[in-house]
């Protein structure tokens, strides 16, 4: 089953016009839908924007495919296990998780993804969902999301992303993002893996404004990477599963609907290193605000309130005198949900492990941990690396919730609190 991508060139840019075609004279020219498509291909749009939209918010692709993705057998309602399951209650606490461990049954990409937060139950059309996957083996299906594009970041494993428009190769260290109701095979190099994934169910993901820092910097569009295009004509039973408004839905085709020969347009899956995130901090005190650390945003309803952010907090240098060099204590308007990728994060000396997450909701008091406080005011402030880790945030201008699945299984830290004990009065007037 498992796919090489062995020496596929990748399309360079973000949100570009891409044209590529996996086998010569496969793509029209001059025309979107002709009468009759070269090599006997079906032509069929991709839109993941409304028609009518600004051009530049506009993403669409025209593929050119060996049967049309219309040709298929009703969809049934399956088991969806934890995946987009009933919310908790409220609950106003900050909350942390050990990492999920690896299921020892076998368990694709699919079957292991379990949602932890999300805004609102599985039909909402705005805000974000946030899932974590834990995979042991390769899909032998396919799959694809109606309910928003899905950006992944794998923690644990190489995952090859087999989708309709190529195929991407990605390892910890790089993100993806698939776009809504793109169809997809995930197999697994490493022979298995873990995961977040942020659903956007919102405007698309783009690149934040850069203001006053100019015209580079940050994330850089041409370090953006766009499969090739590339084809299966594989005519054997193929379950295709698609979540729906939370739920899933399964039908099975006579072939393999990764069967997309040529294509071209702005609607496109892509991966990005995180290691060549340009990081902008201060050279004099104090500290930006993590805005400054974000890769990839999705507007909100109001100016500057994202429906998500995705943030990073990379290997970089700490050079401000007189500062308190970690995150310092905040509150918040905006929800924050953080994954650990690899190493240590700086506001936390214990209990945050790779793999695991945390949510700081609206206006909940969060930041340095006692001992990180204890040692950030005592430490000597010659510059210093913080180096061999990588930690995130998807932070979003809705209220996050915890599933039910996720305020019940073992991996709920029931002491997070205690992390910030011991922060003694030292008030001397
Ligand atoms: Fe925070």
């Amino acid at each position: 089953m498992d796919t090489t991508t062995d020496a596929a060139p990748m399309l360079s840019g973000f949100g570009n016009e891409f044209a590529t075609e996996a086998l010569p004279g496969a793509l029209p020219q001059g025309r979107n839908s002709p009468q009759r498509p070269p090599l006997g291909l079906y032509a069929e749009q991709l839109s993941a924007t409304a028609f009518t939209v600004p051009r530049h918010e506009a993403r669409r692709s025209w593929l050119y495919r060996i049967r049309p993705s219309a040709a298929h057998p009703p969809y049934r309602r399956i088991d969806g296990g934890a995946i987009g399951g009933p919310l908790a209650q409220p609950n106003p606490n900050r909350l942390r998780w050990d990492p999920l461990p690896i299921p020892e049954a076998p368990t694709d990409f699919v079957a292991g993804m379990a949602t932890m937060l999300a805004n609102a139950p599985g039909a909402a059309e705005q805000g974000v969902s946030v899932h974590v996957y834990r995979a042991n083996r390769s899909m032998r299906r396919v799959f694809w999301n109606a309910d928003g594009e899905l950006l992944i970041v794998p923690q644990l494993g190489r995952l090859l992303l087999a989708t309709e428009l190529g195929r991407l190769p990605l390892a910890p260290g790089e993100i993806a993002v698939i776009p809504r109701g793109l169809r997809l095979r995930v197999e697994l190099p490493d022979g298995q893996a873990r995961g977040y994934i942020a659903e956007n169910h919102g405007p698309l993901l783009r690149l934040p404004e850069l203001g006053p820092i100019g015209a580079n910097g940050l994330a850089n569009p041409r370090d953006f990477l766009t499969p090739t295009a590339w084809f299966e004509d594989v005519d054997a039973p193929t379950e295709v599963v698609q979540k729906y408004l939370g739920g899933l839905w399964a039908t099975t085709l006579d072939h393999s609907p990764l069967d997309v020969v040529a294509w071209h347009g702005s609607c496109a899956p892509y991966k990005y290193d995180l290691a060549r995130f340009n990081t902008i901090g201060t050279v004099s005190f104090d500290h930006p605000d993590p805005s400054i650390f974000t890769v990839l945003t999705a507007p909100g309803d109001a100016p500057g309130r994202a429906n998500m952010d995705f943030a990073i907090f990379p290997p970089r240098w700490m050079v401000a005198e007189d500062t308190f060099r970690p995150p310092w204590f905040h509150r918040n308007v905006m929800n924050e949900c953080m994954g650990l990728v690899h190493g240590v994060y700086d506001a936390k000396a214990e209990g945050f492990q790779p793999g695991g997450l945390s949510l700081h909701g609206l206006m909940s008091a969060h930041g340095p941990d006692q001992a990180t406080t204890a040692r950030a005011m005592a430490a000597p402030l010659a510059p210093h690396k913080i180096d061999g880790t990588l930690a995130f945030m998807f932070e979003t201008g809705r209220v996050l919730h915890a599933t039910q699945f996720a305020m019940a299984c073992a991996a709920l830290q029931a002491d997070y609190d205690s992390c910030w004990n011991g922060l003694e009065k030292t008030f001397a007037p």
